[in-house]
């Protein structure tokens, strides 16, 4: 089947950009799924720099690498997305290859806590600032929680305004899914 869940689509990009010994951030870590991926993609040499609020989110993730052997490449930070910069060593800006957004709860837990608008956008400016010429930028959005439907706005019309010349930026969703099926936003730092 050729077409992808928005979720896989995410990961096919970050896997075709990353290489071996490359840098990645995972800007909503959660259970870890995504950083895992990040942690593989860029191998023993690579780095990835973890991000979420939650102690809870941080420990799932934190028993999920261990349990793949990958955590020594894994550093992961209780802060919110939003402090990117002040967090993610100034060493690795303009170097990043990827950087992973999965907005919203987190999955199966009983906290209420989500992303906010407010937050998101200044951490998606963080992030585009330090990715690399042809580094991308995933974004997945939910839009059938309270807030959700906001947050996606948000995202659409700040990847909307990108400068043509130097981002590219695309729209993967399902048309006729029923139930706010999630979607995903994509960017590319163009090469300079
Ligand atoms: C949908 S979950 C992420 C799922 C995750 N990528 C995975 O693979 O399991 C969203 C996460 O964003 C986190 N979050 C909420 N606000 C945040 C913020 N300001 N900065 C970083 N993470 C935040 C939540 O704690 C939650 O764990």
């Amino acid at each position: 089947m050729p077409i992808q869940s928005v979720l896989d689509f995410a990961h096919h990009v970050v896997e075709e950009t990353l290489s071996a010994g490359d840098v990645a951030v995972d800007a909503t870590v959660g259970n870890g799924h995504d950083t895992l991926a990040l942690a593989r993609a860029v191998g023993v040499e690579g780095e990835v720099f973890g991000m979420d609020v939650q102690a809870e989110a941080l420990d799932q993730a934190r028993t999920r690498l261990a349990s793949e052997g990958v955590e020594e490449r894994v550093t992961l930070l209780q802060e919110g997305h939003e402090t990117m910069e002040a967090h993610v060593p100034a060493s690795v800006r303009g170097r990043v290859g990827a950087v992973m957004f999965n907005l919203g709860y987190l999955p199966g837990s009983t906290s209420t806590l989500t992303t906010t608008p407010e937050t998101t956008i200044p951490a998606l400016k963080a992030a585009s600032a330090l990715l690399r010429p042809e580094g991308v930028m995933t974004v997945v959005l939910y839009t059938g929680h309270e807030g959700g439907p906001a947050e996606a706005a948000a995202v659409d019309s700040w990847a909307t305004d990108l400068p043509q010349e130097k981002f590219q930026a695309l729209s993967y969703r399902f048309v006729n899914q029923k139930n706010h099926p999630p979607r995903l936003v994509v960017v590319e730092k163009r090469a300079a």
